[in-house]
């Protein structure tokens, strides 16, 4: 099975414009994953075979430099990257393909439930212009297009495609996963009212929260205004009502203690140890009395549980352009229902490795 999941075929998703090109594409994205991890596995445990019992973080420096030098390895990171410019080209075409269908879907949903505010003065944290995260083009912040969707419909099928639909027909395992594994599990009887989802890029996690909690208002933020003009045409095509806004998670215009439940998903990884700390503090700000914040993140990027793993995470910032990927190391998933006494977190905690200078 090439896909783990099909993907749910809604209006904004392009009509393949040939049909068998995304699976193609996942195809060689899953059969050269694996033989990147294969060359991987072989070139560690050749380099640490004489010295089993070094210490994890000098034989980890040791691993690194002896791999990076090997041509073969460095073949394979040239072709990760390739891939993945692969990958988007392949859906801009796709897009292209369907640019009037998607163009009238979208208009159609610039009107209905839920909300959109965007502005225009906000203030851009350096730390996000500095690179197009994932090779995409254009990063998150910059439209391809004036005022459309093409952003949007990138990322909606990129992430698809990315994750050779491992996040879900709708790519939001994330979301669903921190409702049913996190909330309903550890605090059954936990009823949000008001629902905060940071970094939301196009609402993928942030949904389901609108329709397990149907009671409750659900906001989600984003820097990108592209991303959430997609986001709200999306939740509207879905049936799903969402109040979206253009804001910075580390300092946002909400009233002290306005949420009961603050959530983030893959948004941790993708800014740096100091930003990571201004979102704790001003979740912990937003939280009502009994409320909770959440902010799920990737164990195989935050505690690599292998020399291999962690190896694959670092060569990820320059071949993947994910330059906050190795900047923490972790430390423990920390789960607590008394951090602030009156307020929940459960948060992974994060010891800082290096400090950002100039952000
Ligand atoms: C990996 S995507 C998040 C995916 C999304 N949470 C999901 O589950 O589908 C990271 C997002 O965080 C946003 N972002 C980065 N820094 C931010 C900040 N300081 N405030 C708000 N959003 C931010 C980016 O624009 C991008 O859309």
């Amino acid at each position: 099975m090439v896909f783990l999941y099909p993907q749910r075929q809604h209006d904004l998703i392009p009509q393949a414009r040939v049909p068998e090109a995304d699976l193609q594409l996942a195809q060689a994205i899953k059969s050269f994953r694996a033989s990147m991890f294969q060359l991987f596995q072989r070139e560690i445990a050749e380099a640490t075979a004489a010295s089993p019992e070094e210490d994890p973080n000098r034989q980890y420096r040791r691993v690194r430099r002896a791999l990076d030098t090997l041509a073969e390895v460095q073949e394979i990171h040239h072709r990760r990257g390739r891939l993945q410019d692969w990958l988007w080209t392949q859906v801009l075409q796709d897009i292209d393909a369907d640019r009037q269908r998607l163009e009238a879907i979208y208009q159609r949903s610039q009107q209905g439930t839920g909300g959109l505010a965007l502005n225009p003065d906000l203030k851009m944290p350096a730390h996000q212009l500095k690179t197009c995260i994932h090779r995409m083009p254009g990063g998150y912040l910059q439209a391809l297009e004036a005022d459309a969707f093409e952003k949007g419909v990138l990322y909606d099928h990129g992430v698809f495609l990315y994750g050779c639909g491992w996040f879900g027909p709708l790519n939001d395992e994330l979301g669903q996963t921190l409702i049913h594994h996190v909330l309903n599990q550890h605090y059954p009887n936990f009823q949000p009212r008001t629902i905060l989802d940071l970094g939301c890029a196009v609402g993928h996690s942030t949904l389901p929260y609108a329709s397990v909690y149907p009671q409750a208002k659900v906001w989600g933020i984003d820097l990108s205004a592209p991303l959430l003009r997609y986001a709200i045409a999306r939740a509207r095509l879905l049936n799903q009502t969402v109040y979206f806004s253009q804001q910075n998670a580390e300092q946002t215009d909400f009233a002290d203690r306005s949420f009961d439940l603050v959530v983030s998903h893959i948004l941790l990884h993708e800014i740096p140890a100091v930003a990571r700390k201004r979102v704790f503090t001003e979740s912990y700000r937003l939280l009502k009395p009994g409320g909770m914040m959440v902010h799920l993140e990737s164990r195989l990027f935050l505690d690599p549980p292998t020399l291999v793993a962690r190896y694959f995470r670092d060569t990820e910032v320059w071949t993947n352009s994910e330059p906050y990927l190795a900047s923490s190391k972790f430390g423990r998933c920390t789960a607590s229902n008394d951090l602030g006494k009156t307020r929940n977190a459960i948060v992974f905690e994060i010891v800082d490795e290096q400090t950002h200078r100039g952000l």
